[in-house]
């Protein structure tokens, strides 16, 4: 059906996409000042459909020649044969890579993805139907963020007049704000063609982002946000010196503009908290992980696998169907146990940890906890069973430790690693099991004081 579809309609080429966007930035100096034309402004003047606009001037989805034609004459120009084309059936870098106003810069591929139906519906509904300003995708490390932020936003991109993402490495250095600011603006900017003249304050370079998210439909992806982020006592708190992002996500936030920031992050922003919820414009969906069909999908992709369907159950439960966990579990099981699932789950049942790479996504996960936020992750350990804030009150020894416990609580589900059902708390078990062993290493180095657990070593 879509192959039909695609066959009867036509794209800009590069050049004529180029060749329509220099008109419109011509007509966009003397007719509009500097403000640049909108979708809506550039449907009225092309006598197009918003839709049709947005297709256009994404290149990615077919349109009938007559429509390309209007767009044209609209700004003075006569469609050629070299402006448009037949498109082919894109593959993924094609569609990442052919559309200068798109900037996937270095996110991740998505050419192997599973699952997310219910997720993507979801996020589509918040970002397009709702035109939310402000989406969250939030979830403990290797649940599968970045994938399905960059499966969304090429899924709809073409509703956007320019796509930014700017990724791991960039935030993961997390360089000062106004850095990220300029480079993001440099971008719109030039997909604008506007001038590029950034200033060189804060408040003008924030001024500027929001001119351009005002007038212009754009989707902003910032990936790993949480490396700005505050760790220690109270997640989702902007780092010192990092202050500058607090501001910038409340101006994101609260000053009404048409395009959407979609962020990624192991931790709520502090900042994303306030105002969330129907109408506001600001969501936030937390990430599970894949069901075992899906998991089961992600583990064939790297051999073949012999097991019952019982123990690929236990086992993608039992890895809460983190896609990375998934992914590690699934080499290992080839190198070690030659693709026997059951030989897998032996060692599983046993407690023995075995996959070191799951070790460490948690390790980094768990430098980043406070003393109480870790001592309360250990007695969820200990308890194995779900337990209420009241029975972790009577575990916790100094009374400092349990005035902070509610707090610490709050910040470890806002981390992803502790898990909430009615007013219960509880580790997932490839959490617990980590946490166990990093609490057996802990006794193994301090002796018998295991309540110096609220002692940094
Ligand atoms: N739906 C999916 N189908 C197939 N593979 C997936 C899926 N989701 C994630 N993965 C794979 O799992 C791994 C982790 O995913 P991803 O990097 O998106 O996680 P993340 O939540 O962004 O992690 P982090 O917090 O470390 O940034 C990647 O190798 C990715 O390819
Ligand atoms: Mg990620």
């Amino acid at each position: 059906m879509k192959q039909n579809r695609r066959s009867r309609g036509f794209i800009l080429t590069l050049k004529g996409w180029d060749k329509l966007q220099a008109s419109i930035t011509k007509a966009d100096l003397t007719d509009n000042a500097q403000l640049g034309f909108s979708l809506e402004e550039l449907s009225s003047r092309m006598g197009l459909a918003l839709h049709t606009v947005s297709r256009i001037q994404g290149r990615s989805e077919p349109i009938d020649k007559s429509s390309l034609q209007s767009a044209f004459a609209a700004f003075g120009l006569e469609l050629c044969e070299e402006d448009y084309t037949r498109p082919n059936p894109p593959n993924e870098l094609e569609v990442r890579g052919a559309y200068p106003q798109y900037d996937w810069g270095e996110a991740p591929s998505v050419s192997v993805f599973y699952g997310r139906s219910v997720e993507l519906v979801q996020l589509r509904e918040w970002v397009l139907e709702e035109q939310c300003r402000l989406v969250a995708l939030l979830g403990i490390g290797g649940i599968g963020k970045s994938t399905l932020a960059v499966k969304l936003g090429l899924e709809i991109q073409t509703e956007f007049e320019v796509v930014v993402w700017r990724s791991r490495r960039s935030l993961q250095n997390a360089p000062p704000v106004e850095e990220i600011l300029t480079s993001i603006l440099q971008f719109l900017l030039w997909a604008l063609r506007k001038e590029i003249a950034i200033a060189q304050s804060f408040d003008g370079k924030v001024s500027k982002l929001m001119e351009c998210l005002m007038n212009h439909r754009c989707l902003l992806i910032l990936d790993n946000v949480e490396t700005i982020l505050l760790s220690g006592d109270r997640a989702g708190q902007c780092r010192p010196g990092y202050e500058g992002y607090d501001r910038l996500l409340k101006c994101l936030r609260e000053v009404p503009h048409r395009s959407c920031v979609l962020l990624t992050s192991r931790e709520k922003p502090r900042e994303m908290i306030p105002l969330e919820g129907e109408k506001t414009g600001v969501r936030s969906l937390q990430l599970k992980g894949l069901n075992p069909t899906e998991g089961r999908q992600l583990f064939e992709q790297k051999g073949q696998f012999a097991g019952t369907e019982r123990d690929w159950q236990v086992l993608i439960e039992h890895y809460g169907g983190n896609p990375l966990a998934l992914k590690m579990v699934a080499s290992g099981t080839q190198e070690l146990f030659n693709g026997k699932i059951a030989s897998v789950l032996d060692y599983v049942q046993q407690g023995i940890w075995i996959f070191e790479d799951i070790g460490d996504l948690l390790e980094s996960q768990f430098n980043r906890l406070s003393m109480v936020q870790e001592e309360v992750m250990y007695w969820l350990a200990i308890h194995r069973e779900p337990v209420s804030l009241a029975e972790l009150a009577e575990d916790i020894v100094t009374s400092a430790s349990k005035r902070q416990l509610p707090q610490a609580i709050k910040s470890l589900l806002r981390r992803s690693l502790v898990e909430k059902s009615e007013e219960y708390f509880f580790l997932q078990p490839v959490v617990m099991e980590y946490t166990t062993q990093r609490l057996l290493d802990r006794v193994k180095k301090l002796g018998n004081g295991v309540l110096g657990i609220g002692h940094r070593a």
